[in-house]
């Protein structure tokens, strides 16, 4: 298994909606774990394709972000079809937007249908911490980042103290 580079603000890629997967062959299940490997090793509760830096509509995530059973879930493919209520996600953040963290307004309950990585159809209704990881994942597939649902005023702030320590780095 390989490690991952994870892509982070702000790389253009980010921003790039990614490519439906058409074909779940081989080299997507290698993918796969690679990117559970990588989850795990950041810490992270889920991790999109396109964070590093794959063209490919695929999710994994564990709520539990439990490294030792390493019981992660994908999905491929996945579209939010249903959603409701409103919430607040307290402190979200995002392996691609380092040091920055900020409550974001989700909706309360979404419902995902998707493709397991056997190529077989699910659908998950999701509420709480789990509509949250759905809702931020399936955003990184379209381009959009957290920073993207909050103020512009506090995205301004985060993007020069962005700048200042790539300056610094
Ligand atoms: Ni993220």
């Amino acid at each position: 298994m390989t490690l991952l580079n994870i892509l982070t603000y702000p790389d253009p890629f980010l921003k790039k909606p990614t490519s439906a997967v058409t074909d779940i062959d081989d080299q997507v299940q290698t993918i796969i774990e690679d990117m559970a490997e990588t989850m795990y090793d950041a810490t992270g509760l889920g991790l999109a394709a396109i964070q590093a830096g794959i063209d490919k509509s695929i999710i994994v995530y564990d709520p539990e972000a439990d490294a030792e059973k390493k019981d992660f879930r994908v999905l491929i493919n996945p579209e939010i079809v249903f959603s409701e209520g409103e919430m607040v996600s307290e402190n979200e953040g995002c392996l691609s937007v380092p040091d920055f963290r900020s409550d974001v307004k989700r909706y309360e309950r979404v419902t995902v249908e998707a493709l397991d990585r056997n190529g077989e159809p699910l659908k998950i209704e999701a509420d709480g911490l789990l509509s949250v990881i759905m809702q931020h994942e399936i955003d990184h597939l379209k381009g959009v980042l957290f920073i993207d649902r909050i103020s512009a005023l506090k995205r301004q702030l985060y993007k020069k103290k962005r700048k200042k320590a790539l300056k610094s780095e």
